[in-house]
């Protein structure tokens, strides 16, 4: 790769309808990135499968995620897009890498942690189901085993901490206690009804990258951990088995960090805090409606402060600037309320966000479009992807190529 121009690549979740965080935080950037270099886009649907999901609607939420990109202004003439299962070698470089990556660099990933824990929630949210039989089946094993042990519980504690004063009360102390085995309970129910795939899946991602040779990597800044693993996996590997990775580096979007309209969270789909990039109007109007502003100001005459309020980060990608100052004076002066701030906030999306709806329409009607475009991205990922297993393969010792050259097939 040395003195080459860098190859980019990047991926995006077939989750849903994308958002204005996903647009601002990575694919405006994709769309600058493809005029100067060779970019490859994928809908990660390998990646989707590792949490509940239905067979039957993956497809199409493949195609509508590649329709929602295309509409952002990925032009597959200009880069190349595609769906990650389409092209198998992506599987096949991950088991590989497991031979390289440490549990316990998994086991430090955040979003992993995350990720099982909303997925408890959720399981156990639902009225009946497998998941939520399954957790309260083991809560009960755990509740047995502490009731059981419960007599040997306050001794444990104090012994824990000598400093404590023996006679405070034991009930505060088992209280803080249980806290903690709670605590460690749900993380530990959550890693355990996690499927092995969630786990992993840092793993493929760092292989999505790699099979490629990409050396530049546009997404959030949420996945910065992600790439240090990717970073360890190509430096391990290159250690063990010869030189066939490049570093990896993460270019920033537009918006470092995009919060929901909770004001609070991340803009995700699953939290449903979001504005879709493909959201009509009426819709975009009254989401902003309800979007969380500076929590302390509670009337209009109140002086705001844009500084804390997520209505005004917002305003800061899509409302021009001499507009952002003006609000800026008149939310601080307590002239501008909130209501109407929302307003112009919904204005502004909505012309930035209109050509894309207009795009998106059009591929709609079209559908080939994006089918034909999907099938020749594949196509081409493919080729650069057996070139590079081929290298793997060789390197590693496996496949009739590594047999051929052995001693024996010589
Ligand atoms: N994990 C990424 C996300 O949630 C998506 C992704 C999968 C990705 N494979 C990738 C991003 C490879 C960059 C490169 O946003």
């Amino acid at each position: 790769m040395n003195g080459e121009q860098k190859r980019v690549f990047s991926g995006i979740q077939p989750s849903g309808d994308i958002h204005i965080g996903n647009y601002l935080g990575a694919i405006k950037k994709w769309v600058e990135i493809a005029t100067v270099h060779d970019a490859i886009y994928c809908i990660v649907d390998n990646h989707a499968i590792t949490v509940e999901f239905d067979p039957k609607s993956l497809p199409i939420r493949s195609f509508e995620a590649a329709r929602a990109v295309m509409a952002c202004g990925i032009n597959p003439e200009a880069c190349t897009l595609f769906v990650q299962s389409h092209v198998p070698e992506h599987t096949e470089l991950t088991w590989l890498f497991n031979s390289v990556t440490p549990l316990g660099s998994l086991f430090r990933m955040i979003q992993f942690k995350e990720k099982t824990r909303s997925a408890l929630r959720k399981a156990l949210s639902k009225k009946s189901g497998g998941a939520r039989a399954t957790i309260l089946h083991q809560i009960k094993g755990v509740a047995t085993t502490v009731l059981e042990n419960a007599a040997q519980i306050g001794p444990d504690l104090a012994a824990l901490d000598p400093t404590a004063d023996p006679n405070e009360d034991l009930v505060a102390r088992l209280n803080d206690g249980m806290g903690n085995i709670m605590q460690q309970l749900q993380v530990g129910l959550g890693v355990s009804n996690a499927s092995a795939g969630l786990f992993d899946y840092p793993v493929l991602q760092a292989a999505d990258i790699l099979l490629y040779k990409a050396g530049l990597v546009p997404v959030g800044e949420d996945q910065e951990q992600h790439l240090e693993l990717c970073r360890e996996i190509a430096e391990r590997f290159n250690r063990r088995f010869g030189n066939i990775f490049p570093a990896v580096a993460r270019i920033p979007g537009q918006a470092p960090r995009i919060l929901g309209l909770d004001g609070k969270q991340k803009m995700s789909k699953s939290l449903g805090n979001t504005i879709g990039v493909l959201d009509p109007p009426d819709m975009i109007e009254e989401k902003m409606a309800r979007a969380f502003t500076d929590p302390k100001r509670l009337r209009k005459t109140d002086p705001g402060r844009p500084e804390v309020c997520n209505v005004f980060t917002i305003h800061t990608y899509f409302t021009p600037k001499e507009i952002c100052a003006e609000i800026e004076t008149d939310c601080r002066a307590g002239k501008l309320g909130c209501f109407d701030c929302k307003k112009i906030a919904a204005k502004h999306i909505d012309v930035a966000l209109k050509p894309i709806r207009n795009r998106a329409k059009d591929l709609e009607a079209n559908p080939k479009r994006v089918i034909e475009a999907l099938d020749q991205g594949a196509e081409r990922c493919r080729k650069i992807a057996g070139q590079t297993m081929t290298e793997v393969r060789e390197a590693m010792g496996i496949g009739p190529g590594a047999l051929k050259k052995s001693s024996i097939g010589g």
